[in-house]
């Protein structure tokens, strides 16, 4: 098991964004310190080699016209005396190679009458050059000036005489001097390097620790509201795309919370609405149930109750029903082409019934022939629970009328009466599930707070809006407004 999240953990590591970040900045740093390296140690040789051309070339060139009276003219003493002594001051070895590059003098004596291919001199005998200068490693350098050098340079010029040109003036020099100086420099680059790639290094560690925090951060936010945790939220800290991530990921946890809050409280509302239908049956039932000798009336009321009780759990399950299916958007839309005129009178008539037996003035205003494209069974639903509301809330003899009619491109439909109306602080709730002005009186009427909350949705669903006008005491109004030429499905 450890192996296995050690595994994990490194494989963790080396796919995070701060590793990849490191890597990057010590690539891009390794890679332009390689370039400066090269372009830098190159134009260092470059000016070290032309500084040191320049200086052996001039002296050589003097040294030349020195020599070549002597060597024109076979002063052999004199001219080995002035190439010794010449060679000694310049720190090197001089020759002097006749026009068939066989060598004629050599300041150390050793390679007399031997023939140079050095390129340097072929420079001078065949190609007709003046002067020519090369660096030489060990393995193509047949002239040395001391045993253990690993380069040498040489340096030739042409002895001019009074005929023309009598051979070449070598010089061989010994350049460990400069290597030293070039191999110096490259050493201390090499130590601003590592200098460099250290501080490249911290420098990388901590932006993208900068960068990582606050992902790491929110990934445990993430993870603990996955573990169910929804009050968690993400630290806003840093600025720009991190700052807007933690924002929206708030703003989701906040809309996840609020909506579980619902939820719960939909679920703990529904219970008790299922509750205390079952719990009245109950004690019913045990009545009916434990006194056999109960009169027939009393058992026939009894029965009569608890047949009461059923519709209205029957009505509660249905209008729950109805509000997940639209939560889920499971409640679809079936729009054809309908007299809204008819379908409100023909709702109306099913609740005329009702109205009389209270002795209450159903009175139906409505405009014919209106025709809109809808769901039948949403409008029918609509009208109904406005209109049985506004009898439920309404005294016997009390009235209650329903006006539909076209105002612009609305249809509007308004459900007035002169009942108990609901106070100002409630008319912004009643659209709320379970929500209810008076709990007692409701209860007796057999309300649960769900008709307007469905009613409101449905209007939505068509496109339109619904307000409420009320006074308490005096009445209220509903009116919903439906577009009729609403195209959409
Ligand atoms: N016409 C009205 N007059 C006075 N109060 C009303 C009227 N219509 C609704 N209300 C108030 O608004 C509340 C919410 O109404 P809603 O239709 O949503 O629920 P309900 O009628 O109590 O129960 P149900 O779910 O059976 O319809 C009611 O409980 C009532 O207090
Ligand atoms: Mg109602």
């Amino acid at each position: 098991m450890v192996i296995i999240s050690r595994t994990r953990t490194k494989r963790r590591f080396f796919g995070s964004i701060g590793f990849k970040i490191t890597i990057a900045f010590l690539l891009i740093i390794s890679a332009s310190f390689f370039v400066t390296d090269v372009l830098l140690t190159g134009s260092v040789r470059d000016y070290l080699y032309n500084q040191r051309i320049r200086q052996d070339s001039l002296s050589l060139e003097k040294l030349a016209a020195t020599v070549a009276p002597l060597f024109q003219f076979g002063q052999v003493d004199a001219l080995s005396e002035t190439l010794v002594s010449s060679g000694g001051e310049l720190g090197g070895r001089l020759l002097v190679l006749d026009n068939d590059g066989k060598i004629q003098f050599d300041s150390f004596s050793r390679l007399m009458g031997q023939r140079s291919q050095l390129p340097e001199v072929v420079a001078i005998l065949a190609d007709g050059k003046s002067s020519s200068y090369g660096i030489h490693t060990l393995s193509d350098a047949d002239v040395t000036v001391q045993d253990g050098d690993s380069r040498v340079a040489y340096c030739a010029v042409r002895i001019v005489g009074t005929g023309g040109s009598l051979g070449v003036l070598l010089y061989c020099a010994p350049v460990a001097e400069l290597i030293d100086s070039l191999s110096r420099v490259e050493r201390e680059l090499a130590i601003v390097f590592v200098i460099v790639a250290v501080i490249a290094l911290v420098v990388s560690i901590f932006f993208s620790n900068l960068l990582t925090k606050p992902i790491n951060a929110l990934t445990r936010t993430i993870q603990k509201m996955g573990h169910g945790d929804l009050s968690v939220r993400a630290k806003v800290r840093s600025s720009g795309e991190l700052r807007t991530l933690a924002e929206n990921y708030n703003a989701m946890a906040e809309q996840l919370e609020s909506m579980d809050r619902t939820r719960s409280q939909f679920v703990s509302n529904a219970s008790h609405e299922l509750k205390t239908p079952l719990t009245t049956m109950k004690i019913l039932l045990e009545n009916v149930l434990y006194q056999p000798e109960m009169p027939d009336e009393m058992r026939a009321e009894f029965l009569g109750d608890m047949n009461h009780e059923i519709d209205r759990l029957s009505n509660v399950v249905g209008d729950l029903l109805t509000l997940t299916r639209m939560d889920s958007n499971r409640l679809e839309m079936k729009r054809t082409k309908l007299n809204l005129s008819d379908t409100v009178q023909e709702t109306i008539r099913l609740l005329m019934p009702q109205a009389e037996k209270r002795g209450q003035d159903l009175i139906m205003r409505v405009s014919p022939n209106i025709v809109m494209n809808g769901d039948r069974s949403k409008l029918e639903q609509i009208v109904y629970n406005l209109t049985e509301n506004a009898l439920k809330y309404t005294p016997d003899g009390g009235q209650i009328t329903v006006t539909l009619q076209v105002r612009g491109h609305n249809a509007i439909l308004s459900v007035q009466d002169n009942g108990v109306g609901i106070p100002e602080e409630d008319q912004a709730h009643i659209f709320e599930r379970f929500y209810r002005v008076d709990k007692a009186r409701s209860r007796d009427t057999g309300g649960t707070g769900l008709g307007l909350s469905i009613v409101r949705q449905l209007v939505t669903m068509h496109g339109g809006t619904i307000t409420v006008q009320s006074k308490p005491g005096q009445g209220s109004t509903f009116t919903v407004q439906l577009p009729l030429d609403d195209e959409e499905d």
